[in-house]
């Protein structure tokens, strides 16, 4: 059983923070010690002192974990102010990127933690470096993968064009999750409701859940995170991540 999971989108703003955010929850709440690590950050929380990653804060709100004791840097070691690519934000702040950075925090984290679930930032071949992508990063992992990807026009595409790219890398996909990023309007609906088939249609990875807009997940009890956990076919994750227990 891989100690990792990462969670890769088919783009930015598809779900990535909530689906992790969602697991990390489910861990936790059943004494899993799983932690998050956000390699890479951009966007930055820059009204705080130090600055903070949004999305970590995410993750941990969800799960009423704040894991003050430990450097922040080892959950977001690189973490810039411009919402931009990696690439360009480390370049833009005159700094670059390091893999073994990453690895190493990784590893310290899992010296102390349990489980280790990493967020990607954007799409599979976003760039960290100018000759580094996610896909690099996912390789060099070599844990199993979930694939975002948000119920909307385009999706079919971008999820397998995602999968193949991961597939021709010799990568594991373990299973898609869809989420809904905006309330769906009743024109998009149709849409929406053909987008898991339509995928199931042309690969074998299997979709572990549809997750409808949730309204309210603004904290660990939001009511939100029962519509989350109901959307999910937990056995078949935790199987597919070889984690399940009878
Ligand atoms: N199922 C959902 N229900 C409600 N809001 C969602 C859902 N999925 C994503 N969002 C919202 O959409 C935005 C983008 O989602 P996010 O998880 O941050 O995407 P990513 O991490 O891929 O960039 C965020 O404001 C997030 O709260
Ligand atoms: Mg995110």
């Amino acid at each position: 059983m891989s100690d990792r999971v990462f969670i890769a989108g088919t783009g930015t703003d598809v779900g990535k923070t909530v689906v992790t955010a969602g697991i990390l929850r489910y861990l936790r709440q059943r004494e899993v010690d799983a932690v998050v690590m956000k390699p890479v950050q951009t966007g930055a929380d820059t009204a705080q002192q130090p600055w903070r990653a949004p999305d970590l804060e995410a993750h941990w709100r969800a799960a009423a974990f704040d894991p003050q004791d430990e450097p922040y840097s080892r959950f977001c070691p690189y973490l810039y102010a411009p919402a931009c690519s990696p690439h360009l934000a480390a370049r833009l702040a005159g700094d670059a990127i390091d893999p073994k950075v990453i690895h190493q925090n990784a590893r310290a984290l899992l010296e102390t933690h349990e489980y280790l679930i990493v967020e990607g930032a954007g799409g599979i071949y976003v760039p960290l470096t100018d000759r580094y992508t996610n896909l690099d990063l996912m390789k060099e992992m070599a844990c199993p993968i979930i694939l975002v990807a948000h119920v909307a026009l385009g999706t079919i595409n971008y999820t397998l064009l995602s999968l193949e790219s991961m597939n021709h890398a010799g990568l594991k996909v373990a299973g898609i999750i869809l989420s809904t990023p905006e309330p769906l309007s009743e024109s998009a609906r149709f849409i929406a409701e053909d987008n898991p088939a339509a995928i199931e249609a042309f690969t074998e990875v299997p979709i572990f859940g549809i997750v409808p807009w949730l309204e309210d997940i603004t904290h660990a009890e939001a009511p939100g995170w029962d519509a989350f956990e109901e959307a999910i076919d937990w056995e078949l994750l935790l199987t597919q991540l070889g984690l399940w227990h009878d």
